[in-house]
């Protein structure tokens, strides 16, 4: 009968180890016993960008890279965008149930009356230089909340970590409104209490002189598919960088703002941002084969921004949620010239052996910027349109690593390959 177990011998020594395996793993620290002698340190596992380590154990978000599937809580992610709003998702995200009515209806409550933000926050906002980029001001602006409520420190207080959870993601929209406001020259908008959660965002970044401006349904729509879309990744380069600052004991603002500079990378959520300059730079349909060879002979490391995944090897299912939702908003803003060179783009590298054989499909931020586009956001707010909605994912993450007994503060050890043991040279003898 099989066991659970690996069988290791460490030919350096002759000796024999059983390791036991847990949920497909072993346990790193179960190769310390590994070891030539009393003074050895014993074995780590080297594993630069994590790439094959698992730090933690979650039950918020499932993916199934290979099968291209993505479940909150274990709800389909297709179900959601097309049955729930990102608020009622966020409940489900930080609960781990969907809310019944009432349920909903107080969260949705609590949500509304935390979204201002002190009026210090304005002045701070001003500070910035009128061409700021957006995605610098939230992340300073989201740190410095951590100032107005020091509270927040008391992260292991249910109840007082729960209320900062509620602000940051009530706060979000409109700090990100502000900083858009402020980079055009405009008045900040103030929250309006009665308007839905991407309803109101939208009225506070887009009305101008018109008190009763109203957003189009159909774009409010499609803006809350896509901030369900974006709510949570599991282990992401920015929610590694929320767990490990929050390891420290960091209170949720400080950890937050990490998620925010991890975010803004072209890497990771500044993609769509990325590949609205790439469809621009291309310029015209014809121009797409040019660039493909540029790309597969690495010119300049040219990367498609927009395609390949650390964990989809298939298509990104948000990806193919996002697509639907185009076709929505181009109804109601015009097509997107740049969709057709999009599409090309897909078609010739999805039928391409340099893309398939590297497993490379478009991930989310492939066409989700061509929506926001289409809405009239500028490209260098994009990234905010991320961060908004994956606050919520940010702040279940960060409380599941509070809560999680087997988590420390983390402190990854290195392979040391400098020089060693040399000493002082004065400076008129070098
Ligand atoms: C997000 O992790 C998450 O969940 C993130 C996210 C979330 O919701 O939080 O899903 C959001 O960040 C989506 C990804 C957005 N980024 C981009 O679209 C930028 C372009 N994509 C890449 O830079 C890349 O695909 C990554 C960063 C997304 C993944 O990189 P990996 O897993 O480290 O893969 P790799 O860099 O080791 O690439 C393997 C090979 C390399 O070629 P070879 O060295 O084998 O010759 O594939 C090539 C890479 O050069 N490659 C690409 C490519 N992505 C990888 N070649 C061209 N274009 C690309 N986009």
């Amino acid at each position: 009968m099989s066991k659970d177990t690996l069988s290791v011998t460490d030919n350096r020594t002759g000796k024999q180890y059983e390791l036991k395996i847990e949920n497909g793993c072993i346990r790193a620290m179960d190769l310390r016993q590994m070891k030539t002698d009393a003074e050895d340190f014993g074995i780590m596992a080297y594993d630069p960008a994590f790439q094959n380590t698992a730090n933690t154990k979650s039950a918020i978000t499932f993916i199934d890279g290979d099968k291209g599937i993505l479940e909150y809580r274990g709800y389909p992610i297709d179900q959601l965008a097309e049955k729930s709003t990102h608020l009622e998702t966020s409940y489900l995200l930080m609960n781990g149930e969907l809310p019944t009515k009432a349920q909903l209806h107080e969260f949705t409550d609590k949500i509304t009356h935390h979204t201002y933000v002190h009026e210090n926050i304005k002045s701070f906002m001003d500070g910035f230089r009128y061409d700021a980029h957006p995605m610098s001001m939230l992340a300073s602006t989201v740190a410095a909340l951590s100032s107005f409520y020091p509270e927040a420190k008391q992260v292991r207080n249910k109840e007082v970590r729960r209320h900062q959870m509620t602000r940051l993601i009530a706060k979000m929209p409109t700090l990100a409104a502000f900083s858009y406001r402020h980079s055009q020259g405009l008045p900040y908008i103030y929250p309006n209490n009665d308007l839905p959660y991407a309803e109101n965002f939208l009225t506070m970044v887009k009305s101008i002189g018109k008190p009763n401006w109203k957003a189009h349904p159909a774009l409010v729509k499609a803006l809350d598919v896509l901030f369900i879309l974006h709510a949570d990744h599991e282990q992401n380069c920015s929610t590694t960088s929320v767990r490990v600052v929050g390891s420290s004991e960091a209170d949720p603002y400080s950890a937050v703002a990490a998620g925010i500079t991890a975010l803004y990378g072209p890497l990771h959520g500044g993609a769509n941002e990325a590949v609205l300059r790439m469809l621009r730079e291309i310029g015209d349909k014809k121009n797409v084969p040019e660039f493909i060879k540029k790309v597969k002979d690495k010119d300049g490391d040219k990367k498609l921004m927009g395609f390949g995944h650390r964990v989809y090897k298939n298509y990104d299912p948000r990806a193919k949620v996002i697509k639907k939702a185009c076709d929505e908003v181009f109804e109601v803003t015009g097509k997107n010239p740049l969709l057709d060179i999009a599409v090309e783009l897909e078609r010739i590298a999805l039928q391409d052996d340099y893309f398939v054989q590297r497993k490379l499909y478009p991930n989310v931020d492939f066409y989700s910027g061509l929506i926001y586009e289409a809405m009239g956001f500028p490209v260098d707010f994009f990234t905010c349109l991320f961060a908004i909605p994956r606050t919520v994912g940010w702040v279940c993450q960060y409380e599941e690593m509070i809560n999680d007994n087997e988590q420390k503060i983390a402190r990854p050890r290195q392979v040391f390959t400098g020089q060693r043991k040399r000493d002082y040279v004065a400076i008129d003898k070098r």
